[in-house]
C-alpha cells in the first residue's frame, strides 16, 4: 500500500467563517435528538484527532446517554445532598437532573501516562483540553449544539470514584450535545489588541 501525503492546506473561507463565528449552545436550552450511534463514533474519531505529543492518547471518553444519565443523576443528587444538607429538596432534584439537559453527554477524561521519552504531564493535559474543543466542533459540524461544562461534579472526589477515575486522572470536561432550542446570543469577545504583543 502506498501512503498518500496529505494535500497542502488550501484557502477554506467556509471553515474560517465557522470558526470566526462559532458559539457554544447552552446545555439548559437543549433537547433531542442527539447524534445517532454512527454519528457518535464519527464525532469521537474527530475529537481524538488532536495534537498529541508522542502519540500517547492521554485521554479517554465516558459516554452518558439514555438511562445512564439518570443513573449518574442519582449519584449527583445523593452526593450534593450529603455535602449541602442545608439545600432544599428542589435544589437536590435540580442537581440530579443535570445530565438530563441534553440527550448525550460525553465526559473527556485526562489520563496522563508516564512517558519514558519525557512528554510533560502539562502537555498531556493540554491535549485533553483540545479533545474537548474538537468534540464540540465535531458535534456542531453535524448541526448539533454543544457545550463544554465542568460544574461542581467534575471536581468532586466521590463522583470521581463513581466514574472510575484513576489516581492521576481528571475530568477535562463534560460535553453536552443535543439539538439547540434557540440560537445562541452574541457573547462579548476579548479586546484582541490587549492580548497581543510582539517579541
Ligand atoms: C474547562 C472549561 C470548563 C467550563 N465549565 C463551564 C461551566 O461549568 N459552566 C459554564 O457555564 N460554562 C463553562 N465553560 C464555558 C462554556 O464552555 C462556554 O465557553 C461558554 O458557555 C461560552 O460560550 P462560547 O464558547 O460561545 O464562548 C467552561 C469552559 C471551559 C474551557
Amino acid at each position: 500500500m502506498t501512503i498518500q501525503p496529505f494535500p497542502l492546506p488550501s484557502d477554506n473561507p467556509e471553515l474560517r467563517s465557522f470558526l470566526k463565528s462559532r458559539r457554544s449552545n447552552l446545555a439548559k436550552n437543549m433537547t433531542g435528538p442527539g447524534p445517532d450511534k454512527e454519528q457518535i463514533e464519527d464525532i469521537l474519531e474527530i475529537a481524538a484527532r488532536v495534537p498529541d505529543h508522542r502519540k500517547l492518547a492521554p485521554w479517554r471518553f465516558l459516554i452518558f446517554d439514555g438511562v445512564a444519565r439518570n443513573r449518574i443523576g442519582t449519584h449527583l443528587g445523593r452526593v450534593f445532598e450529603a455535602k449541602n444538607p442545608e439545600m432544599p429538596p428542589d435544589r437536590v432534584t435540580f442537581e440530579s437532573e443535570r445530565f438530563l439537559r441534553a440527550p448525550l453527554v460525553i465526559g473527556v477524561i485526562s489520563s496522563p501516562v508516564e512517558c519514558p521519552r519525557g512528554t510533560p504531564e502539562w502537555e498531556q493535559r493540554l491535549s485533553s483540553a483540545v479533545v474537548c474543543y474538537n468534540l464540540c466542533l465535531a458535534a456542531q459540524s453535524y448541526g448539533f449544539g454543544a457545550q463544554w461544562l465542568t460544574e461542581w461534579y467534575a471536581y468532586d472526589s466521590d463522583i470521581a470514584i463513581e466514574l472510575g477515575l484513576g489516581e492521576n486522572e481528571k475530568i477535562s470536561g463534560f460535553i453536552y450535545i443535543g439539538t439547540p432550542k434557540d440560537a445562541s446570543l452574541p457573547r462579548q469577545r476579548p479586546d484582541m489588541k490587549s492580548l497581543i504583543s510582539y517579541y
